[in-house]
């Protein structure tokens, strides 16, 4: 079978065409495919959902540690020839033993009843945006609401200051922005675009953890400024930053693309968004069914920790793997009618959170931050059509569009 590498990997070609799910269907007709792409790191493609749980359940073999995201051949040799070494590792590259201990530091918050506590952070996060759309006109809908919502949350639990908000936003875009021109930092080489953007987490990251040593309080920045490991030894300076980091790298565009995929779903199929609007009891299949149907995180890599046969083809160690959960949610062994956007949908076995031991930490947070803005959607959104094409972010990691451009009209 031919494979378009660049199809599967290159952050323009996301940009310019979105998720190549025509052809991960076709991949789909077996459990890894060899690719070869110009100017990227080789790999396995994995497409379908039992091989991705298959390895997922398997770390000893298939580790996160070498990284997680496929290297560009010249990022691989920045990686190998670095000027600045990275001395900060958080819990999504670690593997066992070392990633359930750091795990434990923040697990307890993040349960259903620890999220429980937000309630009404996110209930009230979710109106307001929704209230600063005015009644009626057209609005870009990444930009007033679906990059706020969850800015708003996030920059609540960690501690950050409204007047800070917007300053994180950028720099979290400027991390993930692939080779997304409008997202890059201009005029310097990438490493010093690279240095100067973790300089400027750390000073943001740092002043709160000093303060809530000096003065904690009852949220998440209190727990991680003063985190101890099993063993009694509190959290190094290091791994503190680096789980400000995660928390809200790995919270904030993932969360930001579901929702404007709920929106964009919602827009294609208005006729699901009535559904929800006459029987509110479909909202918990409907926000699984967005995090199915957006697939945010597009892929993560793998790597083979020793030489091992996977389906009867010859691993190396080494060999990388993309695990690719959007093509796992629309795997048709898996999911009837699978291109189908269903608030309905039962049971909905999706990995858009992942699957064992990297299964997602903010899972509750992030479906809360959405229940709650589909609530308001089905609530109060009278009608809403597009005012324009929606264009996609050019990144191959975490997915989903840039603009969402839309007309409507809410009731108050
Ligand atoms: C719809 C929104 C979200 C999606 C689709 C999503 C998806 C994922 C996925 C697929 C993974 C697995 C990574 C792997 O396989 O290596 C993951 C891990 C993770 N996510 Fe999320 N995520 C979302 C929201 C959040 C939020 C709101 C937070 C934090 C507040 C968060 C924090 C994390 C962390 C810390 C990990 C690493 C867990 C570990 O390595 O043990 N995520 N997420």
């Amino acid at each position: 079978m031919a494979i378009d590498g660049l199809e599967l990997i290159s952050p323009a070609h996301y940009g310019d065409a979105g998720p190549p799910h025509e052809q991960w269907r076709r991949l789909r007709s077996q459990p890894l495919a060899y690719v070869e792409p110009e100017g990227f790191e080789n790999f396995w493609a994995v497409t379908r959902h039992a091989d991705i749980m298959e390895i997922s359940s398997r770390p000893e073999d298939f580790c996160n540690g070498e990284g997680i995201v496929l290297l560009t051949d010249e990022q691989a040799y920045r990686r190998d020839n670095p000027t600045i070494p990275m001395v900060m590792k958080t819990i999504i590259e670690m593997d066992p033993p070392d990633h359930r201990i750091f795990r434990k530091v923040a697990s307890g918050y993040f349960t259903p009843r620890g999220i429980e506590r937000l309630d009404e952070i996110v209930t009230e996060s979710a109106k307001s945006v929704i209230d600063s759309l005015g009644a009626e006109g057209e609005a870009d809908f990444v930009e007033s609401i679906t990059q706020q919502h969850p800015l708003r949350v996030l920059s609540t639990i960690l501690g950050i200051e409204p007047e800070q908000e917007q300053q994180l936003l950028e720099l979290t875009s400027q991390l993930f922005g692939g080779d997304d021109p409008e997202l890059q930092r201009e005029g310097e080489t990438r490493d010093e675009a690279m240095l100067a953007l973790f300089m400027d987490f750390y000073t943001m990251f740092n002043t709160i953890i000093e303060d809530r040593r000096a003065n904690p309080r009852d949220d998440l920045a209190t727990m991680l400024a003063t985190a101890t490991l099993e063993n009694g030894e509190p959290l190094g300076d290091m791994e503190t930053l680096g789980y400000y980091l995660i928390v809200f790298n790995a919270g904030h565009d993932t969360t930001r693309h579901s929702l404007t995929g709920a929106f964009q779903a919602f827009l294609d199929n208005p006729g699901e968004l009535q559904r929800l609007k006459d029987d509110p009891s479909l909202m918990k299949s409907a926000v699984e069914e967005v995090v199915r149907f957006s697939a945010p995180v597009n892929y993560m890599k793998r790597t083979a920790t020793r030489d091992l046969v996977y389906d009867g083809h010859e691993i190396k160690k080494g060999d990388m793997f993309a695990l690719f959960y959007a093509s796992a949610n629309r795997d048709a062994a898996v999911f009837d009618d699978p291109d189908r956007f269903d608030v309905g949908r039962n049971p909905n076995r999706h990995l858009g959170f992942g699957w064992a031991e990297h299964y997602c930490l903010g899972a509750h947070l992030a479906r809360a931050s959405i229940k709650a803005l589909l609530e308001q959607l089905a609530a109060r959104m009278e009608w809403m059509e597009p005012a324009g094409e929606a264009d996609y972010v050019a990144s191959s990691f975490v997915v989903g569009p840039k603009h969402l451009p839309v007309r409507y009209k809410i009731s108050g």
